[in-house]
């Protein structure tokens, strides 16, 4: 009930949204990933739904159900959520990339399972960037309003800012990643141009309605 009584400010507004980690191979049994369980970003993702959004949810694995009336697109690497995620933006209104992408995939990917040797000598990973999804989605000419998510451990303000500067983008969402990871609530602070706007604590699906609110309330 309380989800259709929600205000309609996204009705008619396409939304896309990265969830989830990314899982990157490193042999046929074992993968690089981050730690992430989806939570913010299938909230989100619902929150935007609610508000009456055509939602695309571009999602790393997770153990969570799609929410209600969403499209999900499912992908593992970060090398495939960017495809999925170029392929829809340039239809896109809206941006939100929530993802904890991997920044970094294994150059080459073993065909068979790496074994131990025996001089214990452990194997010479080499690693290679991973494209930028948010801000590649940022360069695209008449593309959809940006917003990014950033999970620090250290100096939040600062890092936030200059993230929200380096990726080109109108707002960046900020949280501890110690208070966020896997918890069910979260402390988020929006921070624009006009500078920062703390949210209270509070459970991630009332947090995700309050950030789309503030989305809406920024849309030309
Ligand atoms: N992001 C992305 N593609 C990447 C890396 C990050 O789309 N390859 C997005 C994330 O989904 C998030 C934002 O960029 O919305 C910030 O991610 P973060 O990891 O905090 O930023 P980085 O630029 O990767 O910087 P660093 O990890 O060095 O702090
Ligand atoms: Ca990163």
């Amino acid at each position: 009930l309380i989800a259709f009584l929600q205000p309609k400010p996204l009705r008619g507004r396409r939304v896309l949204i990265t969830a989830g980690p990314t899982s990157e191979p490193i042999d046929p049994v074992r993968v690089l990933t981050n730690l992430s369980s989806g939570k913010m970003g299938y909230a989100v993702a619902r929150a935007a739904a609610e508000a009456g959004a055509d939602v695309t949810l571009v999602s790393g694995p997770t153990a969570l159900p799609a929410p209600r009336g969403v499209r999900r697109v499912d992908v593992a690497t970060a090398q495939q959520m960017y495809d999925a995620v170029m392929a829809d933006a340039p239809r896109a209104d809206v941006f939100v990339a929530v993802a904890a992408v991997a920044d970094w995939r294994i150059k080459t990917v073993s065909a068979e399972k790496i074994k131990k040797t025996a001089s214990g000598m452990p194997p010479a990973l080499d690693f290679v960037e991973n494209p930028d999804i948010l801000a590649a989605v940022a360069r695209l000419p008449g593309g959809p309003y940006c917003v990014g998510f950033a999970a620090e451990t250290e100096q939040l303000e600062r890092h936030a800012m200059a993230k929200r500067e380096r990726k080109g983008i109108p707002l960046l969402v900020a949280n501890r990643a110690q208070d966020a990871l896997g918890a069910d609530d979260t402390t988020l602070i929006l921070f624009d141009a006009d500078g920062m706007h703390p949210l209270a604590r509070q459970p991630k699906l009332a947090a995700a309605r309050e950030l789309v609110a503030q989305i809406a309330r920024r849309l030309p």
